[in-house]
C-alpha cells in the first residue's frame, strides 16, 4: 500500500467558525464549546475531540486520540460569529432555545452575550414561518453576497482571525431543485445581479464564503452547495464545501440500524418513521414547502443501503414513510418512533420498534465543531470540492456527479479514518488481518520442522 504524506499547513492563530444561523444548534454549539474550555463539561460526541484512531497494525496497541493524530485547530483558537433574523445575542437565543440548562448558560452569560448576529440575507419566500427584522436589504442578489462578503472581511480582522470556515446552521429553506440559473458559475452570477428568484439566501451565503476563499459546509437540507454553479466555484478558488443535512436523531439511528438488518441479508418490508419536535425549526418545518426539503434529504437514506435493484427479494417492495409534526410542549426534545417491519429464514415475519427521546441540538452541535475543525484541515492539506470523506456527518452526503453516496455510517466512518491516516502517511486499514495468521503459520511450520 503506497504511503503518502501530504504537505498540512499548521494550524496556527485564531479560527474563526461563522454560522448563519444562529438558533438551538448554533448556541448549544458555541455554549458547549466555552463550557468544554473552562472545563465545565465534556465534548461528547464529538470526534475531533473524544474519538480514537487505530494505527497499524491490531497488535502494535497505537490508538492515539484523532486530536492528537492530526493537526486541527485546538478549541481554544475558535472565535465564533454569524448571522440571524433575530437581533438576540448568543446568550439570549441560548436561554430562548432552552436545549441548555439556564445555570450553564448563566455561568457562560459574558462570553456568550458578547457575540451578536450580523444582519441576515433573508427571504420570507424561502422561509415564511419567521418574521425578523435583523435582515439587510440590497437593491440587489449581487449587492446581499457583497455586503456578506464586507462582514466576513470585517469579523475576521476585528477578531484576528487566521483563517475561516462557514458552517450553514440557520432554517430549512423551502424546497429548490436545481435549474438553469444554478448550472455555471456565470449563470448564477448572472442571476444575483438580477434578483433571480430561484436563487435561495443560502446560496447567496455559500457564494460569498466561498468568494472569501472560506470553506463551506451545509447543516440543513436545502439545496445550497449542492448546485454545479458553487461546484464550479469551489473549485476556482480552491476551497472545500459539503454537505447537507446534519445527520442527528432518527436518521443517526437508521444509519446505525440499516447496514446491520443488511448486513444479516434480512428483508424488509416497511420502515414508518414518525417524529414530533416543538422547538423553531419543528416550526419552520411546519410549512410543507419546507418539510418537502427535509422529506427529500432524510427519504434517500434507506435506497442507499437496501438496494432494490441488487437485492429485489430482500428489498424490492419497501415501504418507507417519514412523519415530522410540530409539538410545542416538547421543545427541542425530539421523541421519534420508527416502526420496522422485517422478514427472516424462509420469509417469517419480525417488528422491530425504535423510540428515541434524543436532543436535537446536542447531537447536533458536536458535529458543527467536528465540521469546522474537518473543513479548516481539509483547507490547509489543499483538497479542494466536495469532501465526501465527511459523509459521516450528513444525512445526504455530496457526491461527485454520479457517485451514489455512501449511507451506511460504519462505511463512512471507515472512509474518513482512512482519509486522515492517508493525509498523515499512515497504512490505510483494510481490516483484511490475513498478516497475522501467515504469522501464526510460519510459527507452527517451524515448530513442526523443530519436532520432525
Ligand atoms: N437540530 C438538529 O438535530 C438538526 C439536524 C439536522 C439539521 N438541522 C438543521 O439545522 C438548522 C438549524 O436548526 P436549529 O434547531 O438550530 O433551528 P433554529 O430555528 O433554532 O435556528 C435557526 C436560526 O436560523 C435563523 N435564520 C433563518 N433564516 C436565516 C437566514 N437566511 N440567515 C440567517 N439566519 C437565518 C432563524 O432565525 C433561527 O434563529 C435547521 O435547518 C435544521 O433543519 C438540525
Amino acid at each position: 500500500m503506497t504511503k503518502r504524506k501530504i504537505e498540512i499547513k499548521p494550524a496556527s492563530g485564531k479560527l474563526g467558525v461563522l454560522t448563519p444561523g444562529m438558533g438551538a444548534v448554533a448556541t448549544t454549539f458555541i455554549a458547549g464549546v466555552m463550557a468544554a474550555r473552562k472545563e465545565l463539561a465534556l465534548p461528547i460526541g464529538s470526534l475531533t475531540q473524544m474519538g480514537t484512531i487505530r494505527l497499524g497494525k491490531r497488535t502494535e496497541a497505537r490508538n492515539p486520540h484523532i486530536k492528537e493524530f492530526v493537526p486541527l485547530a485546538g478549541m481554544d483558537n475558535l472565535v465564533f460569529g454569524g448571522w440571524d433574523v433575530y437581533e438576540d445575542n448568543v446568550y439570549e437565543a441560548a436561554l430562548e432555545a432552552k436545549v441548555l440548562e439556564r445555570g450553564l448558560v448563566e455561568a457562560l452569560k459574558p462570553e456568550l452575550e458578547k457575540i451578536k448576529p450580523m444582519k441576515a440575507v433573508f427571504d420570507k419566500n424561502y422561509v415564511r414561518n419567521l418574521d425578523g427584522t435583523n435582515v439587510k436589504t440590497g437593491a440587489t442578489k449581487m449587492e446581499l453576497a457583497e455586503q456578506l462578503m464586507e462582514d466576513i472581511r470585517r469579523f475576521k480582522a476585528e477578531n484576528n482571525c487566521d483563517r475561516l470556515v462557514m458552517v450553514w446552521c440557520a432554517s430549512t429553506e423551502a424546497y429548490t431543485e436545481s435549474s438553469g440559473v444554478h448550472e455555471t458559475l456565470e449563470a448564477f452570477e448572472e442571476g444575483l445581479r438580477n434578483n433571480d428568484p430561484r436563487i435561495a439566501p443560502s446560496m447567496i451565503y455559500a457564494y460569498a464564503s466561498l468568494k472569501m476563499g472560506v470553506p463551506f459546509a451545509n447543516g440543513a437540507p436545502n439545496l445550497t452547495c449542492d448546485i454545479p454553479a458553487i461546484v464550479e466555484l469551489a473549485h476556482k478558488m480552491r476551497v472545500p464545501i459539503g454537505g447537507k443535512d446534519f445527520k442527528t436523531g432518527q436518521t443517526l439511528m437508521k444509519t446505525i440500524v440499516a447496514p446491520g438488518l443488511h448486513a444479516r441479508a434480512l428483508g424488509v418490508r416497511g420502515w414508518f418513521s414518525s417524529n414530533i419536535l416543538g422547538n423553531r425549526d419543528g416550526a419552520v418545518l411546519d410549512a410543507p414547502e419546507n418539510f418537502k426539503t427535509k422529506e427529500v434529504s432524510k427519504g434517500n437514506v434507506l435506497d442507499g443501503i437496501f438496494d432494490a435493484n441488487l437485492q429485489p427479494e430482500l428489498y424490492g417492495d419497501i415501504y418507507h414513510k417519514i412523519r415530522i409534526n410540530y409539538y410545542p410542549p416538547h421543545g427541542d426534545n425530539k421523541e421519534s418512533w420508527d416502526n420496522i417491519d422485517i422478514f427472516g429464514w424462509l420469509g417469517y415475519p419480525m417488528q422491530i420498534k425504535i423510540n428515541f427521546l434524543c436532543r436535537d441540538s446536542i447531537l447536533a452541535a458536536p458535529i458543527v465543531l467536528d465540521l469546522a475543525l474537518f473543513m479548516d484541515l481539509a483547507q490547509r492539506a489543499g483538497l479542494l470540492g466536495i469532501q465526501e470523506w465527511l459523509s459521516f456527518y450528513f444525512k445526504a452526503p455530496q457526491t461527485a456527479p454520479g457517485l451514489p453516496p455512501q449511507h451506511d455510517i460504519f462505511k463512512q466512518l471507515s472512509k474518513l479514518e482512512n482519509t486522515l491516516r492517508y493525509l498523515m502517511g499512515e497504512e490505510l486499514i483494510t481490516h483484511l488481518g490475513m498478516d497475522y495468521y501467515e504469522d501464526l503459520e510460519k510459527e507452527y511450520e517451524a515448530l513442526l520442522q523443530v519436532n520432525a
